[in-house]
């Protein structure tokens, strides 16, 4: 969507703390022992509370509040009775419509203390967000998202999923601009708008450039043994630095 009015980012900011709070309560909470299926049960609480529903459940008749993907899993893994163990790299990401407004956020972090490989993807991760949402400004292109990202992707020696990506959101999950990619293609003439609402979502991996679909037709993957990070924030498109709908 195109934000027209104050009462649009109002509604935005409301949905968009809600999503915020839904993750960052259920990140608090996690540790070793506890099943995703425990998690998922925090964060459907959070948006209970506020009277907000699940994103994919009202767009796609996804049955929960929140996805998680864990370790190999990179996107849109279930919730289930897998048990977290020390260590495990876990990756939420919430969305949520409030009042016809949505937002969409997703983090990644490690159990417990995590292991050194996992953090390390973590801080470059949201090194390669916050690059992304610097440069995303009115005017630019789209596609410059890649070089952004790419270049704190090269820094640290990890490699970009790169059928992972970017959308825009505000009156459902999932509109235009359908691709916000962190990898360019040199024909993509798109510039961003500003008032625009999308998301900005880099996936880094330990090696792996693609996710593939698993057995569930539904949670992408990469082979074991690889982890994947994705940092992603709801913005509004300014002449400035966007707002970040999903933050603080
Ligand atoms: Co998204
Ligand atoms: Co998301």
């Amino acid at each position: 969507m195109s934000v027209e009015s104050e009462e649009d980012i109002i509604a935005l900011k409301r949905v968009g703390s809600v999503v915020y709070e839904a993750i960052h309560t259920m990140f608090a909470a996690m540790e070793a022992g506890m099943t995703t299926m425990d998690l998922e049960m925090i964060g459907a609480e959070v948006l209970q509370r506020y009277g907000a529903r699940s994103a994919p459940k009202v767009c796609y008749g996804y049955p929960y509040a929140s996805m998680i993907s864990v370790n190999e899993e990179v996107a849109h893994g279930e919730p289930s009775r897998r048990i977290l163990c020390e260590g495990d790299l876990v990756n939420i990401d919430v969305s949520a419509e409030l009042d016809g407004y949505f937002a969409d956020s997703g983090y990644s972090m490690s159990v417990g203390q995590g292991n050194a490989q996992a953090n390390q993807l973590c801080r470059a991760g949201k090194k390669a967000l916050q690059a992304a949402i610097g440069m995303a400004r009115d005017g630019k292109r789209i596609r410059d998202v890649e070089l952004a990202v790419r270049k704190v992707a090269q820094q640290y020696g990890y490699s970009i999923i790169e059928n992972l990506v970017g959308h825009g959101t505000g009156r459902h999950l999932h509109e235009e601009p359908s691709n916000v990619p962190s990898w360019g293609n040199r024909k993509d003439k798109r510039r961003f708008v500003e008032g625009s609402v999308l998301t900005l979502e880099p996936f880094l991996s330990t090696g792996p450039r693609f996710a593939h679909e698993t057995s569930n037709g539904w949670t992408m993957a990469t082979l074991p043994g690889n982890y994947t990070v994705q940092f992603e924030h709801t913005v509004i498109i300014t002449r400035e630095t966007p707002i970040v709908l999903t933050a603080a």
